[in-house]
């Protein structure tokens, strides 16, 4: 039913330089996919085919990397290297691609609001590639909220409980408990200390929002760390409307920090390390 999925990737992504000097953070590969693919992969689980990628300078290999290279096809075509490609040539194949690009790196709610070109006036998901979500027990973290999605007509933000001395790297929400796994959103704080965090639940890069969010982003003045952060439009749309926190099922891993990549490689490899092998 949700159709679109967008994927903000015009970050510098410092934590990884000088990796990132030259290539996306979303090209970082987990053993050996990058990780924009495994977000696209999800998007698709969830029935979202439409992928609408936000750019920046520098960030062409995402282009290139869902599209075709004959040269290269041609070369490893009836070897047993050719199935390694079996899988993102199912996804060009299943998903539709376009871009666009942030030309000033204004945060987060930028970010989505420069996606509105591609998005247009309907409800659509939002996934950070940097925060690499797998499905331990059924579906993928976009699916079960797009479940949700079609019960609640609402927004909706993944949320997962953090250590304490961890909330100060997230966007932080309190609310309403209106069943073990969902929670309707009263307040939420960008990055608080621990002492005015409002609850350990932290916002994750999973997403579901209703189009009336740009208008609200439009009208977001920059908040912490001079960017437009998604948290304060999405405030907004909880004190007018509706806005549902959801504790997903599965397995997330911070993929922009060094310490969530290295567990994520040593943790995806231990899985899939019989089935890359060639
Ligand atoms: P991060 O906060 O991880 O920032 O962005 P970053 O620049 O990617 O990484 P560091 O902190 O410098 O290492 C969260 C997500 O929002 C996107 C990023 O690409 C990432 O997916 N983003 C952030 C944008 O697309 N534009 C922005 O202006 C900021």
């Amino acid at each position: 039913m949700i159709k679109k999925c967008l994927f903000p990737a015009a970050g510098y992504g410092t934590r990884f330089l000088p990796a990132t000097k030259s290539m996306p953070k979303e090209m970082m590969p987990i053993v050996s996919k990058p990780l924009i693919e495994y977000g696209v992969e999800e998007a698709l689980e969830a029935g979202m085919s439409d992928i609408c990628i936000v750019t920046g300078r520098g960030k062409r290999a995402l282009e290139d990397h869902f599209d075709v290279n004959y040269e290269l096809e041609q070369q490893i075509s009836g070897t047993s290297k050719e199935g390694l490609l079996d899988n993102i040539r199912q996804l060009i194949d299943q998903c539709t691609f376009s871009y666009t690009r942030q030309h000033e790196m204004k945060g987060l709610g930028h970010a989505i609001q420069t996606g509105k070109a591609l998005v247009g006036d309907q409800p659509f998901g939002v996934v950070l590639a940097d925060d690499l979500c797998i499905n331990t027990e059924g579906h993928g973290v976009l699916s079960q909220m797009a479940q949700l999605y079609k019960q609640f007509r609402c927004s909706i933000i993944a949320v997962q409980e953090v250590p304490e001395d961890e909330v100060h790297k997230y966007g932080v929400i309190a609310g309403q408990a209106i069943s073990d796994d969902i929670v309707r959103v009263e307040h939420m704080v960008e990055k608080p200390s621990k002492e005015n965090a409002p609850s350990n639940l932290a916002i994750i890069g999973r997403y579901i929002l209703t189009p009336d969010v740009f208008d609200l982003i439009a009208d977001t003045e920059p908040g912490k760390g001079g960017e437009i952060q998604i948290t304060d439009a999405l405030m907004k749309q909880a004190q007018r409307g509706c806005v549902l926190a959801y504790k997903f099922k599965g397995k997330r891993f911070d993929c922009g920090s060094i310490d969530g990549f290295i567990e994520a490689t040593n943790y995806c490899y231990d899985r899939q390390c019989i089935e890359q092998s060639v």
